[in-house]
């Protein structure tokens, strides 16, 4: 048995990449492995941090995805960030024997501080009239050239001591449960060896007090969105993990096909196509449909149907599902008691390190 620890930011509800791409390995893992599944409210304040007026709203949306999905606090521990001040604490520790250098070379903080620049500065322009709505939407939805993001309105919002140390947070999540795997998406790979250097660093130090994290990558589903980019909420192109029906009609009816299948019996490329993407998460009958496809056998239009009757029974199991579980008071007390669990063993560890340290 291994421990586990991962994390989510609370944007709020989840949609369907959230979960094939990782609640639902979550999910499968909490029975055979020791899990601390965690919400990251901190993490959240390293690049939106001017913004945090609905982040109470947010954390309970994610929480009872999260439960109607199956995490179950029987299982796994499941808590929020900031009830544990030990990863407070434990990142301003490791951050003293951090290089500043391995955080800039950081291959997702260069690519972020671009991609958030591009937003935030856009926003800023738009905000003095110099940048029209349209022009930003371009610019964030990649059709035009960023605005180049080392300009002082993008220093000032994203150099942060915060988003700079967001690594540091990261591997003081991971060493305080003692994890050894780390289910995350490709992108958090890089920031997974960094906290393998930390830890190493610490170590190396102070004597054998924290664990390794160790390999991380399990296989996990890219669903595209609906209009075939990376599926994100501020793209407009997010299927919701708890869609009404009413919703999710119009989603998959308009979602993109291939271009060169213009009419029902021209052959069609299901590697290119969203509709066939979502087939093989949701019906049993994605390998004849791809053969169907190639030959011209099927329009887009029917197959979208078809689509939508496979999403109706999980969709409307997930539905009920978060309705048993949304209940006033629910999600806080389950909160609280994950938080007093994930305390006692971020507390041992601490006792550790600060004995390691000579602060004790
Ligand atoms: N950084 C992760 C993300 O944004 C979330 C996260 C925070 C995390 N702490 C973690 C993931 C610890 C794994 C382990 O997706």
């Amino acid at each position: 048995m291994k421990t586990v620890m991962s994390g989510m930011r609370p944007t709020g509800r989840l949609h369907i990449g959230n979960y094939w791409g990782a609640l639902r390995r979550w999910v499968e893992i909490q029975a055979e492995h020791r899990c601390f599944f965690m919400v990251a409210d901190l993490h959240m304040f390293t690049t939106a941090y001017e913004e945090s007026s609905r982040l109470q709203e947010h954390v309970r949306e994610m929480v009872l995805d999260w439960l109607a999905a199956g995490l179950d606090p029987e299982k796994c521990v499941l808590f929020k960030q900031s009830d544990v001040p030990q990863h407070a604490e434990l990142t301003l520790l490791l951050s003293m024997v951090t290089p500043i250098s391995w955080l800039e070379n950081n291959p997702t903080y260069k690519e972020q501080l671009q991609e958030l620049g591009k937003t935030k500065l856009a926003r800023a322009l738009e905000g003095e009239g110099i940048l029209t709505k349209e022009r930003r939407e371009a610019i964030s939805g990649g059709q035009l050239e960023p605005v180049e993001p080392s300009s002082e309105a993008v220093r000032k919002e994203l150099r942060t001591a915060g988003f700079l140390g967001y690594p540091v947070l990261q591997t003081a999540d991971i060493a305080l449960y003692g994890a050894n795997l780390v289910p995350v998406g490709q992108d958090q790979l890089p920031h997974l060896e960094i906290s393998r250097e930390i830890v190493r660093r610490f170590n190396g130090l102070y004597g054998a007090v924290l664990t390794e994290p160790g390999p991380v990558l399990t296989p996990q589903a890219k669903v595209p969105g609906l209009d075939n980019r990376k599926m994100s909420k501020s793209y407009g192109n997010a299927v919701d993990l708890f869609e009404t029906a009413a919703g999710l009609a119009p989603k998959v009816m308009s979602a993109y096909t291939d271009p060169l299948k213009a009419r029902a019996k021209d052959p069609g490329h299901p590697e290119g196509c969203v509709v066939f993407a979502y087939h093989k998460l949701y019906s049993d009958f994605a390998d004849r449909r791809e053969g169907e496809c190639r030959a011209g056998a099927i329009g887009c239009v029917a197959c979208k149907k078809e689509l939508l009757t496979s999403m109706e029974k999980p969709f409307s199991e997930f539905r009920e599902r978060r309705a048993r579980f949304d209940k006033p008071g629910l999600v806080s007390e389950l909160l609280t008691a994950g938080g007093a669990k994930a305390r006692a063993v971020a507390e041992e560890t601490m006792g550790k390190v600060r004995k390691a340290m000579n602060l004790r």
